[in-house]
């Protein structure tokens, strides 16, 4: 019987290749594909390791055809992949949960300690020298201490930003989720009340149907004026052009947002914008994490082909 054949659409570390090579030949894509050439390389294959930028649809399962079993998606989002599609093709679909969680909690906090210190605002400041000397009122941020931490999404990444509150002296509630009334020791409030309660608003729900513009024009005029939003999830999650509209009107005081509705494209009011932080979705880029979540993905392909159960499927 052939090998079976592999298809990595990026330059992974070396640890996870080898893992690869254990289960088939290993065919490595070294630039970014488009959904033409990703068809046609894929043709055959019977495994794809995919990266969130690379849509995974019919199209693409049909021009895979009968070898594929399975698409092992490096990172722990999966809306770039029709799982309907996936089921019809018989197709398994596995993720990389709780080795980016760390990561992308530190990051989290990051970014609120970013927005709410003014801490990119005022290095552009001094870079462009702009920095005229030490004032009393001078940029002047917000304390977190004895503020609400509130987190829409109380998935493994919002309970391990919840479980960081505790070293900045913050109270944490969770967004309602199923029909919990805590989580982790934490109170569960109804979307509404999160919104008008929360000092800082960190979301991480993932992007489905019922979560795109979760954060509307309507939530944004619902939050604290004093609030900062922060984003570590997927863009869409939040209107991108309603949040431009709250920051520039000051209903809400600062964002900091790792993703995008249109990435790598950022909402034009917002590039102009000094009470917003922006990051490239680097939330899960630490070298260890990203070794982790390859290798998780290789370690699903080498189960699924050994004609075993995957490690982390998603169903
Ligand atoms: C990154 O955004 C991921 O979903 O892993
Ligand atoms: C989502 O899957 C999370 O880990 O929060």
């Amino acid at each position: 019987m052939p090998r079976p054949s592999i298809l990595v659409t990026r330059r992974l570390p070396a640890s996870a290749v080898a893992l690869l090579k254990t289960a088939g030949d290993v065919h490595v894509l070294d630039s970014s594909p488009d959904a033409v050439a990703l068809r046609q390389a894929v043709a055959g294959r019977a495994a794809l390791v995919s990266m969130l930028t690379d849509k995974i649809d019919t199209a693409l399962l049909d021009a895979a055809g009968p070898s594929l079993k399975v698409v092992a998606n490096v990172a722990v989002g999966f809306d770039n992949i029709d799982l309907a599609a996936a089921r019809d093709h018989h197709v398994v679909v596995t993720n990389t949960p709780d080795v980016l969680t760390n990561s992308v909690a530190e990051f989290t906090w990051a970014l609120i300690l970013a927005v709410a210190r003014r801490l990119v605002e005022g290095d552009r400041l001094i870079r462009r020298k702009g920095w005229t000397g030490w004032s009393f009122d001078f940029m002047t941020g917000t304390e977190l201490a004895g503020k609400q931490l509130g987190i829409l999404g109380p998935g493994r990444i919002g309970r391990a930003v919840a479980a960081r509150a505790a070293a900045f002296g913050m109270t944490v509630a969770f967004g309602r989720h199923r029909d919990e009334t805590t989580i982790d020791g934490h109170p569960v409030v109804s979307f509404d009340e999160l919104l008008v309660s929360s000092d800082v608003l960190s979301v991480s729900v993932p992007l489905r149907p019922d979560t795109r513009h979760l954060i509307d024009r309507r939530a944004l005029a619902r939050m604290k004026r004093t609030a900062y939003l922060i984003n570590t999830a997927r863009g869409p999650v939040i209107d991108e052009e309603a949040l431009a509209w709250a920051l520039k009107d000051g209903l809400i005081a600062g964002a900091a947002l790792d993703v995008f509705e249109r990435e790598p494209n950022v909402h034009a009011d917002l590039l102009g914008l000094d009470n917003v932080v922006l990051t490239p979705h680097i939330g899960s880029a630490t070298s260890d994490t990203r070794r982790a979540m390859a290798e998780l993905a290789a370690k699903n392909v080498v189960a699924v082909l050994g004609g075993q159960p995957a490690l982390t499927e998603i169903r």
